[in-house]
């Protein structure tokens, strides 16, 4: 397990890994690794014989209020994890390394980002799009993969690939569930015993929302309140958006058309930890 600190020798062992025939799989992250991080990697491993993990905090997508400073780290366990996962790298740059004096590019997306945690988070797209081109760049990856957790992340960074003609595939692979349902995050570690009790709600209500979307349902507004009315059976549930939107688009019709792929997305605090969660439906099943 090689890793590597710096952008300059991370594009110098790529540019290698190139030139003796080998193809990079890429797994970006925030480290505190958990299961859906290495299945990732697991992934990328399986078709790759060169899979760089990184691992940045991204100062520039956590707004001034958010958990920056005590968001968790454990380089030591996540190198474990990488190496048993069947990582070949590591890319872990420091954030005067990503971020040196005087660094005044930022990568903006309108429309998609605009919504949803958009809208709760400003900036927080600018902050992905911006650290993930860079991270793109320094690791050359043929393929990055990203967990369908963070859907309107997946979007906007898919967007932002197209946009800029960024030489790189990306891959989004399905949600990593705890057997009760709660999405795996590294923000989990947050919850206290009884708000991780509570938090299964989330994926409950998606589950309600998703089995109504199947059988043909197709009222938007109706479909949100389903799921809103599962979300409020949880008093201590303080809910950002509950929506449901086309899956491609992030558009919101007032009615789904039968055989349309749609999103249904929740975003809540429990206590002090904001939670995401999503399902992919199609609409008639
Ligand atoms: O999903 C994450 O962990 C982060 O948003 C990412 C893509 C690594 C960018 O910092």
């Amino acid at each position: 397990m090689q890793v590597v600190t710096t952008v300059q020798e991370m594009q110098a062992v790529a540019r290698q890994a190139h030139d003796a025939g080998q193809t990079i799989g890429c797994v970006p992250t925030m480290g505190s690794l958990h299961a859906g991080h290495a299945s990732l990697i697991r992934h990328a491993a399986a078709t790759h014989p060169f899979v760089v993990t990184s691992i940045f905090v991204n100062p520039t997508q956590f707004g001034p209020t958010e958990d920056f400073d005590k968001y968790p780290r454990n380089l030591e366990r996540d190198i474990e994890t990488v190496s048993a996962a069947g990582g070949t790298h590591i890319f872990a740059p420091s954030v005067d390394e990503m971020y040196p004096p005087g660094f005044t590019t930022t990568i903006h997306l309108r429309g998609i980002a605009n919504k949803f945690e958009g809208t709760f988070r400003p900036g927080h797209f600018d902050g992905v799009a911006t650290v993930v081109a860079k991270l793109l760049l320094a690791m050359a990856p043929d393929e990055a993969f990203f967990g369908q957790k963070d859907y309107q992340q997946t979007l906007v960074v898919r967007r932002m690939v197209r946009d800029l003609g960024i030489p790189s595939s990306i891959v989004v692979l399905p949600t990593m569930r705890e057997p009760d349902g709660l999405a795996m995050s590294s923000r989990n570690v947050y919850l206290s015993p009884e708000d991780r009790m509570e938090a299964t709600i989330i994926y409950a209500a998606l589950c309600d929302g998703m089995e109504m979307a199947m059988r043909g349902f197709n009222d938007r507004e109706a479909l949100n309140k389903i799921m809103r009315t599962r979300l409020e059976s949880i008093g201590r549930l303080d809910i950002d958006y509950v929506a449901a939107a086309l899956a491609d688009s992030l558009e919101e019709p007032e009615e789904f058309q039968t055989g349309d792929e749609v999103v249904l997305l929740v975003a809540a605090k429990l206590g002090t930890t904001r939670l995401i969660d999503n399902v992919l439906v199609r609409v008639g099943g």
